[in-house]
């Protein structure tokens, strides 16, 4: 079973971040390499794709316009956060879209059936979770044959201006390198496993504060190092339900 105190705990700081407006805030620091990302799922209309770790859900809305009404159906997304409060603030915002649905719930178990989702996007959400290998279990089982898999991490070894919040931030994270995680995605069975570097392109202004870097050089320096995309599928396989007793 996971750990269900570690997701306490990360459902207690992102209520927290939530509550100060972070939730929305992240987009101005994500949106640059969402974006390069999300041209590179090529989302269709028709699609069902999940948002895992949707935070207030921004990007959710960005795929949600890209796969409507399409020959073959509505597409539809789905964003899951362990933050109730960040599900909240997305819902809030997104009452204009009726292709969209927020659910609150863990990477460790992904309260949704399997061989569903033809893509994924997870945006800065990976290394928080407690058990990697869990979460892509999960992650395996929920998604489509074929599916692709999108995750953006913009911490984790090989850029080493990211290295300074790791005593920031008031949860345990995750870091590896992208070779590291490159194994971790195939031991788990995924197939065209590849890794990329996304810039950040934004400018960042001389009189910017920042409060998570030393300085703004190093700032520069790690959007210039860019943020680690991986991308993946699953194979032709598809995921047996479970059983289930009842009494
Ligand atoms: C840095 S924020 C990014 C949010 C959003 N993707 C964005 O870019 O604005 C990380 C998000 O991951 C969520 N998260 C952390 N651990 C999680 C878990 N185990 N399962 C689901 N979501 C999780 C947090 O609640 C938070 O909303």
């Amino acid at each position: 079973m996971p750990d269900q105190g570690s997701d306490e705990r990360l459902q207690h700081e992102f209520n927290r971040w939530a509550a100060e407006g972070e939730g929305e805030k992240m987009e101005r620091h994500h949106l640059d390499i969402t974006e390069k990302t999300i041209r590179l799922m090529d989302p269709r209309p028709g699609e069902r794709v999940l948002d895992l770790g949707c935070g207030a859900g921004w990007a959710t809305r960005l795929l949600a316009r890209m796969v409507g009404e399409g020959p073959e159906g509505f597409g539809q997304v789905v964003g899951i956060d362990v933050s109730d409060e960040m599900i909240r603030h997305a819902r809030a915002a997104s009452k204009d879209f009726d292709n969209i649905l927020y659910v609150w719930g863990s990477a460790q178990q992904i309260p949704w059936e399997e061989n569903f989702f033809d893509k994924v996007l997870s945006v800065e959400s990976f290394y928080y979770y407690p058990d990697q290998e869990r979460a892509l279990a999960e992650l395996f089982r929920v998604m489509a044959p074929h599916g692709r898999l999108f995750i953006l991490i913009n911490l984790y070894k090989d850029n080493p201006y990211s290295l300074q919040w790791v005593d920031k931030l008031k949860v345990p994270v995750h870091v590896r390198s992208s070779a590291e995680y490159i194994d971790l995605l195939k031991k788990h069975a995924f197939v065209n496993v590849e890794a990329r570097q996304i810039p950040d392109d934004t400018p960042t202004p001389d009189d910017y504060q920042t409060k998570s870097f030393n300085s703004l050089e190093d700032l520069r320096a790690f959007k210039r190092t860019g943020a680690l995309l991986l991308m993946a599928s699953k194979p032709d396989v598809r995921n047996q339900a479970p059983g289930y007793t009842i009494y």
